[in-house]
């Protein structure tokens, strides 16, 4: 029986996305699953071709590197009393737990955190980091492109910044009924708009000794359509609750870490 499997200890929403996405670049037989829940647990086992451990001290005693997806309130029960070992590497998804509590519950192994998005299922999801390590690096790149920190404050900034994934999502959501609304059809629209969404991406990643506010004035030319619907959105205030969204957010992810 072989002891160097990845282990998704938890195996829930996030689970659902980061295996698949895991399974990008790892053989399925060096993935081992949680038994809980098992209706998720045995969903992805069947879909992928997986193994389950038969409860919880087996996953651990069977791996080197453990991904830790149970929800923050969990984690003490779940980990308590497990078979821990210095040689491994406890990768946690927990969102707000900081590093000095998952120590006082996981004895041994070296931990780091990290935050993934579900893109992660299509090897495109940001993924954090803190602190950088190498081996944490082999498995979560598998989600797209790790950034990594060793500053925890820096870390939970930038986990804040994972909620833009949705509201982004939200705003392309507006654009594409816009669109069909004007009679282009359904998958003309989503293909534009999502792509849209990608190239600003990329015109902001390829061109990073330009400041953001100058790449944007260069869409700007006199008479363009682009300035004229930014004068409207700029007259409507339209970027400030976004800044108040994304404040309010790590108000509360500081408020809970206290
Ligand atoms: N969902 C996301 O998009 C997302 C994004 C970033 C970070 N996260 C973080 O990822 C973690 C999981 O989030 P989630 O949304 O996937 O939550 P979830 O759907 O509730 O999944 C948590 C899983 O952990 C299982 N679990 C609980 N106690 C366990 C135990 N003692 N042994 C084994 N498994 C146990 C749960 O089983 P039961 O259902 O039986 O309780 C459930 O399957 C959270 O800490 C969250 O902060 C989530």
């Amino acid at each position: 029986m072989t002891h160097d499997k990845i282990a998704m200890f938890g195996t829930g929403h996030l689970a659902s996305y980061v295996v698949p996405g895991l399974l990008r670049g790892v053989e399925p037989d060096r993935v081992l699953l949680s038994p809980r829940s098992l209706q998720t647990s045995r969903k992805l086992a069947l879909q992928y071709d997986l193994e389950v451990a038969a409860d919880n001290a087996t996953l651990v005693e069977r791996s080197t590197v453990v991904l830790l997806a149970v929800r923050p309130f969990q984690i003490e029960e779940a980990c308590a009393g497990l078979p821990w070992r210095e040689d491994q590497l406890v990768i946690s998804l927990c969102a707000g737990v900081p590093l000095e509590t998952l120590l006082n519950h996981i004895a041994g192994p070296r931990i780091v955190r990290s935050i993934p998005v579900t893109a992660a299922k299509f090897g495109a999801s940001p993924t954090i980091l803190f602190p950088d390590d190498m081996a944490a690096r082999e498995v979560i790149g598998h989600w797209g492109p790790v950034v990594a920190t060793d500053d925890e404050a820096q870390f939970e900034s930038m986990a804040v910044a994972a909620t833009f994934f949705g509201w982004l999502q939200k705003l392309t959501g507006v654009f594409h009924a816009e669109i069909v609304g004007s009679g282009v059809p359904n998958d003309s629209a989503r293909l534009l708009v999502s792509q849209m969404m990608a190239a600003a991406g990329t015109a902001v990643r390829e061109q990073p000794d330009i400041d953001i506010d100058d790449l944007v004035q260069d869409l700007c030319l006199p008479g363009s359509y682009t300035g004229h619907g930014l004068d409207v959105l700029l007259e409507a205030n339209a970027f400030e609750p976004w800044k108040d969204a994304y404040e309010a957010v790590l108000a509360k992810a500081n408020s809970t870490a206290d």
